[in-house]
């Protein structure tokens, strides 16, 4: 037997017992004739003690040596509050050095100074850290809680496949050469949206699958190239019905993995009062300080910049930050400008209420009645902060402050860290009108339904067409999206039409998909969810890095393996593939 009891079980009812542990050594201190050694393992720390008799064969171990050690429990004189086998330690009869180690290239603890590009070079150090260990283990409850809610409420896990054909639409492909057939191309998924739609048309009825998904976009601490989901298709049920089943997944989740219950039905806000309330899709709803719309309320101001967009019809918006006109300084309030220009504003207008009425750069245009409006619209009072952004462009004017929201909410801790406000934002617009490319894309994706009142606007007036969309959004972060889908061919037909694809590139791109619809599909309905940003967001972290074993670095490389890295000649010719620079 290797062990009879690991790191961190033995307590103080265990004292007198012999037992034999083994470990990493983390910690090896000289007492002078004693010799301290934390011993390591999955479980935790335990403290053992040899006498001078070691002291020869003790000279050579270092940490992260593997001891095999067995001795007696006894109750230490000084006892360690933060460690749960603090108050035991064991006292060394005997012991083999099983293993030995290298000195790591990091220190193997909570408090590591090495970057993350050498702690992800050394990967498989870096996570015998006990914060990533957790991290690891929170991400394995989830699973967990995801295979039983589903379990218990009659889905079945059914894989999909990993080399697909390439679809245009979302985002870059990973493309995987096939040798059979020269010159063609494997897609590695986005996600298993076909497969699991044609799930439905083939009778399955509830699907989940947790699946890796695959996409070349650019990355940010939220994004991964290689990432995964909480996939999810249902047939016959409505909106309601599949927001109720998304939500008793998170609300287990949140149960099992954070002993939290949550309130359930969560709270709904529609994407227009999102954007209208908090500028953006994804609003942290933990703290106040929203929008206002200040359209009415300058309707007749001065000031050159407001009297322009609003005479193209274009948004002025606010917020008050409420008590902090003295906090900031002029070099402060350039440093908002500056992050507000960063999120396409084209500048940041700004007041200190005081008790005399306001200053600042536009306060001769805000005098007399029409302070008194724009104090009443704002909730202005002396000590106030106003902040405003104009735009001929909604996005921009709401993209901007919504910045500046997040910003300052973090900056003057208007949150408490440890609340999870959940909350579902639905009625999406079906497309954004890409400026650049003049045309319309789907804002989820092309397979979406309209909401009922919406389904002939789809391509009469796109503009304005609603889905039946929705995103679970949880303290400022996207954690999962998912709509009603297309079921009749017509519809997808027309759907792919507004998007501007011709009947040769539906039939070319997506043809095998539309067939299905021919034979009977069923109303279907279905979401994902992001389980790292999930994780990302349980275990109190920023970095999606920190809840994947092996995750990639800001340039989709490996540290570890060096991947991607080029293969060797005789590969590529097999593959009939030549590599031209690309400048
Ligand atoms: P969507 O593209 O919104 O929807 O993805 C669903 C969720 O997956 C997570 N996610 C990511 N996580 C890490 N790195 C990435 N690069 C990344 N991209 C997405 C997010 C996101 O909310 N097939 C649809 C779902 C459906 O309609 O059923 C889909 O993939 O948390
Ligand atoms: P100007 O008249 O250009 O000197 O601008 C006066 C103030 O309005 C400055 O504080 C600018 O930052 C601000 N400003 C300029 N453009 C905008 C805009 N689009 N929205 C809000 N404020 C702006």
């Amino acid at each position: 037997m290797l062990r009879t009891h690991n790191n961190g079980e033995l307590r103080l009812s265990d004292v007198g017992k012999t037992v034999t542990l083994i470990g990493w050594v983390a910690k090896k201190r000289n007492l002078g004739a004693l010799v301290f050694v934390d011993l390591r393992d999955r479980y935790g720390l335990t403290q053992i003690i040899f006498d001078e008799s070691f002291d020869a064969a003790l000279r050579e171990v270092k940490n992260e040596y593997i001891l095999s050690v067995t001795g007696t429990v006894v109750e230490r004189s000084s006892k360690n509050p933060k460690m749960p086998t603090g108050e035991i330690e064991i006292e060394a009869k005997e012991f083999t050095v099983v293993n030995k180690a290298d000195v790591p290239p990091i220190i193997v603890a909570d408090e590591t100074d090495a970057s993350e590009e050498v702690r992800m070079q050394y990967r498989y150090l870096d996570l015998r850290r006990s914060v990533l260990q957790k991290n690891m283990m929170t991400r394995a409850k989830i699973v967990k809680a995801t295979h039983e809610f589903f379990d218990a409420h009659d889905f079945i896990e059914i894989e999909t496949p990993y080399l697909n054909k390439s679809t245009p639409e979302g985002a870059r492909d990973f493309l995987v050469p096939s040798r059979v057939h020269e010159g063609s191309f494997y897609a590695l998924p986005q996600s298993p949206q076909l497969f699991k739609q044609l799930l439905m048309v083939s009778g399955f009825e509830r699907y989940y699958q947790i699946a890796r998904c695959f996409r070349d976009e650019d990355l940010r601490a939220d994004r991964q190239p290689e990432f995964t989901q909480i996939d999810v298709e249902m047939s016959f049920l409505d909106t309601d019905q599949v927001l109720e089943i998304g939500e008793g997944l998170v609300a287990k989740i949140m149960k099992d993995v954070k002993g939290i219950d949550l309130e359930l039905p969560l709270r709904r806000l529609t994407w227009l009062e999102a954007m209208e309330r908090y500028g953006i899709d994804k609003p942290d709803t933990r703290f106040g300080l929203e929008l206002v719309n200040l359209n009415e309320t300058v309707k007749d101001t001065e000031f050159a910049v407001f009297k322009n967009v609003l005479e193209a019809n274009g948004y002025i918006k606010g917020i008050n930050v409420k008590g902090q006109a003295a906090a900031y300084s002029r070099k402060k309030i350039d440093k908002l400008t500056d992050l507000a220009k960063k999120h396409h504003a084209k500048g940041l207008a700004w007041l200190k209420v005081n008790d005399n009425g306001v200053q600042g750069p536009i306060g001769k245009f805000f005098q007399d009645e029409k302070l008194e409006r724009l104090l009443k619209a704002m909730d202005g009072e002396p000590g106030d902060l106003l902040l405003f952004v104009s735009d001929t462009n909604y996005m921009d004017a709401c993209g901007s402050l919504a910045a500046l929201r997040n910003h300052l909410g973090k900056e003057l801790n208007l949150y408490d860290k440890d609340t999870y406000d959940f909350l579902w934002i639905t009625k999406f617009p079906m497309f954004e009108y890409d400026e650049e490319e003049g045309r319309y894309y789907a804002m989820h994706h092309p397979f979406t339904r309209p909401l009922p009142s919406d389904l002939d606007k789809i391509d009469t007036d796109p503009a304005n067409c609603l889905a039946d969309a929705y995103d679970i959004v949880l303290n400022g972060f996207e954690l999962g999206g998912g709509s009603q889908r297309i079921y009749e061919q017509e519809l997808q037909e027309r759907a792919f039409k507004a998007l501007g694809f011709t009947p040769e590139r539906i039939e070319s791109q997506f043809g095998w998909f539309v067939d299905a619809f021919k034979y009977g599909a069923p109303p279907h309905a279905g979401f994902a969810l992001g389980l790292d940003r999930f994780a990302m967001l349980l275990c109190g972290t920023d970095s999606l890095r920190d809840v994947i074993a092996f995750p990639k670095n800001t340039s989709a490389s490996c540290p570890m393996s060096k991947a991607p890295t080029p293969v060797d000649n005789a590969q590529l010719k097999e593959l009939g593939i030549e590599v031209i620079a690309n400048d």
